[in-house]
């Protein structure tokens, strides 16, 4: 698939079929993950598949949503801040960043698969710690719920700001166009 179309057709889904992805399907969109770039290549990323019922059934209960239940599976991606890489300079912490593009390949790939995704960001970080028994250095950062979509997966017209609002030419005052 040429990779604008890729783009346009990963969206967020909200509605699943319930029916669960085989382990080859899965470890698909893992490696996908797994081959994202890092900051000095660390890695600091975890991908915890979930698809055992009464995990998902906690997962959900860290961001009750009514749509998020018909996800079949769900992978949660956790940084290790002991293994991020730290600028020198200021001790910004890139581990979040570095999962951004992981997930990022992950449902890019799953895109291409035909399955949908979903970042989800808004979970209560306490009941996952506690559910997945997090150690302190490991941070939940997105539950990624997944799964055949209700509605087959279409390319769509992206909501966007305009891109003479966000890019601009040799400093903010002049647009790149
Ligand atoms: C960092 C991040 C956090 C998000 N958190 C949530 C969330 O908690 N719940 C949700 O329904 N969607 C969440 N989204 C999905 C966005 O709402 C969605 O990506 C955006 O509206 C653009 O739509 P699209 O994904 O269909 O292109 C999140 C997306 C990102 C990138």
């Amino acid at each position: 698939m040429e990779f604008t179309q890729l783009i346009a057709l990963r969206q967020s889904v909200r509605a699943f079929k319930d029916i669960k992805m085989d382990s080859a399907t899965i470890l698909k969109i893992l490696e996908a993950g797994r081959l994202a770039p890092s900051a000095v290549n660390f890695q600091p990323w975890r991908f915890i598949v979930v698809d055992d019922d009464h995990l998902l059934e906690n997962l959900w209960l860290s961001y009750p949503r009514q749509w998020i239940k018909s996800a079949p599976q769900a992978i949660l991606v956790c940084g290790d801040h002991s293994e991020s890489w730290k600028r020198a300079a200021d001790n910004k912490d890139h581990g979040d960043i570095d999962a951004a593009i992981a997930i990022d390949h992950i449902t890019l790939m799953a895109a291409s698969l035909g399955i949908g995704t979903c970042w989800v960001c808004n979970f209560n970080p306490q009941i996952v710690r506690e559910s997945f028994n997090l150690p302190d250095n490991l941070e939940p950062i997105a539950i990624i719920p997944m799964g055949y979509p209700q509605d087959s997966l279409l390319p769509t017209d992206k909501k966007r700001k305009d891109l003479r609002d966000i890019a601009f030419h040799n400093g903010l005052i002049n647009s790149f166009e």
